[in-house]
Formats: structure tokens, C-alpha cells, sequence
């Protein structure tokens, strides 16, 4: 019988993995499970939000609550993954998701805002401050992958700073597109 190895985390993912951070207009916390029904209408049923994810749109309340559940999970142990919803200060109602993944010195973001949320900046503002902060940290590399036609997603990696590196030949399954898989961009900001 083995015993379980919970893996430590090291000095600059505790400085990254803060439950609780801040940007300019936003905040950036734990997703509750009272956060499901915003997250269900604002964007995890949304075809056109998840055009470019690697999840399927939630086919209802049970999947959203089932993730959830997950992603609070997620910050109770060592997990390399942690995921924040995004609220814009002084108002309840989460309007994204961000998740960083650690896999030694790299960070890999992933993220998406309801589409009402769309257009005012607030990727940009979030995922430059987090890449910051992972930089600071210690962390060698902050990384993207990317759609190729996703214009939107790519621009928020430009304008944060992010140099693209290349093209992942089939390299993901964009389920909502089809079983395929697809040409994938890399793209990153490094120390
Ligand atoms: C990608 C996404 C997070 C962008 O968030 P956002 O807060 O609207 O982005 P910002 O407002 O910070 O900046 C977006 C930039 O891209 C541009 N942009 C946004 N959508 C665009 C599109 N469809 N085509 C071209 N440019 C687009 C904006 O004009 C802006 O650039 P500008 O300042 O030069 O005008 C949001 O559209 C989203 O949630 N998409 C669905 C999920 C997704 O694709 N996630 C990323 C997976 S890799």
C-alpha cells in the first residue's frame, strides 16, 4: 500500500495562487456553487462564448453545478490548477472565469467572459495583471493556446504582452466545432 504524496506547493505559486486578487475594475475569487445560475446564463450554455473552448456548452443546471463543485474543490488541495471567477467591483453577479495551470515554471491561462461583458477591456486588464503577477512570482513563462480564428482572444494575448511562438499542428478538439482535431496557436510572455 502506498501512502498519498500531496505535492507542496512552492513559494511563487502560494505569491500566484491567492484566492482573493484584485485588478483595476475587477475581483477575482473562488467560484461559490450560489455562483451557478450566472455562470449557466452568462456563458457556460452559450454556443458563440464556448465556440473556441475545450468544453462543450453545459447542457444544464446539473453539468454547471457539477463543475462547479469541481473547480471549488480545486483550491481545498495542492492542485496545480486554480480557477477564479471574475466580478467587476461593487457588484455580486460574476460576469468570466479564469483558470492559471502550473506545470513547473509555466503558467498556461485559460478564460472567457459572458458576451454582455465583451469589448470593455476587462480580459486584457485581467490576464496582463495575473501574467504580472506570475512573472514576479518567479515563474518563468506565461502561456496561451489559441484558436487561429479566435481574433478576440488573441488580441487580449497581444495586447497583454504575449509574442506568438508558433502553430500546433491538430493539436486540440474544439468540441463545440466538431470532433476534429485543430491547428492550435501558442502563444506566450516570458521573464
Ligand atoms: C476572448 C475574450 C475573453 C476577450 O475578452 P474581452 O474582455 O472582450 O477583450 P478585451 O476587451 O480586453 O480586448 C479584446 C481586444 O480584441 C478585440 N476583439 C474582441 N473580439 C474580437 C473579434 N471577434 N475579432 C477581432 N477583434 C476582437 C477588441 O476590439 C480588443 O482590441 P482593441 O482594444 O484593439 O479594440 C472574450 O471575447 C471571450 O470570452 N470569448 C469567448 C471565450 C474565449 O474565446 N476564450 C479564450 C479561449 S483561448
Amino acid at each position: 500500500m502506498h501512502d498519498l504524496v500531496v505535492r507542496e506547493p512552492s513559494p511563487r505559486e502560494r505569491r500566484l495562487f491567492s484566492p482573493y486578487l484584485e485588478t483595476a475594475r475587477c475581483v477575482l475569487e473562488p467560484p461559490r456553487m450560489s455562483d451557478a445560475h450566472a455562470v449557466l446564463a452568462g456563458w457556460a450554455r452559450d454556443e458563440e462564448a464556448t465556440r473556441y473552448l475545450l468544453w462543450s456548452p453545459h447542457t444544464g443546471m446539473d453539468v454547471t453545478l457539477l463543475v462547479l463543485a469541481q473547480m471549488a474543490h480545486a483550491w481545498t488541495e495542492e492542485a496545480p490548477s486554480r480557477p477564479w471567477v471574475i466580478r467587476v467591483r461593487g457588484d455580486h453577479k460574476p460576469i468570466g472565469m479564469i483558470a492559471a495551470e502550473v506545470e513547473q515554471h509555466r503558467v498556461q491561462l485559460g478564460y472567457v467572459l459572458a458576451r454582455s461583458a465583451w469589448g470593455q477591456g476587462y480580459m486584457t486588464e485581467i490576464v496582463s495583471e495575473l501574467t504580472t503577477r506570475a512573472l514576479e512570482a518567479g515563474f518563468a513563462r506565461v502561456e496561451g493556446l489559441v484558436h487561429p480564428e479566435n481574433r478576440g482572444s488573441l488580441r487580449v494575448l497581444e495586447k497583454a504582452g504575449f509574442a506568438l511562438e508558433g502553430r500546433l499542428r491538430r493539436y486540440h478538439v474544439f468540441p463545440t466545432l466538431g470532433s476534429e482535431p485543430c491547428d492550435t496557436l501558442i502563444l506566450s510572455r516570458c521573464a
